[in-house]
């Protein structure tokens, strides 16, 4: 049985400092219990150093919110793989809808920030994801299939084996709206199909899908519960630690 992973998505938040460090103690006695759920916390850049050194000596890995493919040189503001391994993560966040609906991400960009994070030992968190118009018109499943086939294209298994893709339907997100679980599973196991015929069977089988859109403790458990459901990406209540403690612990308890 694959296992369960919750990952929190900081996004822009938070802006002081010491409501970050607040955030972590709070996450880091409110997780503790939990030991079997994998759980990671993405802040943002300049958080990086903090979090890492908040979660020490516990479970809770640290991941990036984006990457740019260059290691070093001259790209003014941008920060690279490496530099995100050597401040202790372990997970990065690329092609979040966000991204590609504020900053002009696409599927081509997507495929050179996983290449640069898997070269850089960095497990990609790679987001997919349908507008409300694209669902509305019918193509949704032609639009996810674009991002995975071309997002994912030419990984060997061994390097498609580490990455995580995290379905999240981009009118659900931030809008209190969730897919119905079953919109959910449909989602899920067209994609893992879809994996299974560009990669392989057993690549597939193994590799970890989370939903992402409005999760919250209440609808979480029915969420998590769908068979192709592996976890979840989680926005906004991963800023409360007992709403993101809540999720965790759904998850827990369906292992
Ligand atoms: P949300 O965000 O949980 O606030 O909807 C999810 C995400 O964008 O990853």
């Amino acid at each position: 049985m694959r296992t369960k992973f919750i990952a929190g998505n900081w996004k822009l938040n938070p802006v002081d400092g010491q409501q970050a460090r607040d955030l972590c103690r709070q996450l880091k006695a409110r997780l503790a219990p939990f030991s079997k759920t994998m759980i990671a916390v993405c802040p943002p850049f300049v958080g990086l150093g903090m979090v890492n050194e908040a979660f020490r000596d516990t479970n809770i890995a640290v991941g990036a919110q984006n990457l740019y493919w260059e290691e070093t040189g001259a790209f003014t503001g941008e920060i690279s793989a490496p530099m995100i391994k050597s401040a202790g993560c372990t997970y990065v966040i690329i092609g979040h809808s966000e991204r590609r609906q504020y900053f002009g991400e696409t599927n081509e960009t997507v495929r050179l920030r996983t290449q640069a994070a898997l070269k850089a030992d960095l497990l990609p968190i790679v987001c997919v994801g349908e507008t409300l118009n694209e669902r509305e018109s019918g193509v949704l499943k032609e639009v996810v299939s674009e991002q995975i086939r071309e997002g994912l294209r030419g990984f060997s298994e061994a390097e498609i084996s580490k990455v995580v893709v995290a379905y999240e339907p981009v009118w659900a997100i931030g809008t209190g709206k969730t897919a119905s679980p079953a919109q959910a599973q449909e989602m899920h196991q067209y994609i893992r199909e879809l994996l299974a015929e560009v990669f392989s069977q057993s690549i597939a089988d193994k590799m970890l899908i989370l939903y992402g859109g409005s999760v919250k403790p209440e609808n979480a458990t029915d969420l998590l519960s769908q068979a192709d459901i592996d976890g979840a990406l989680v926005g906004g209540a991963s800023l409360k630690a007992d709403s993101f403690a809540g999720i965790v612990s759904s998850a827990e308890e369906l292992i």
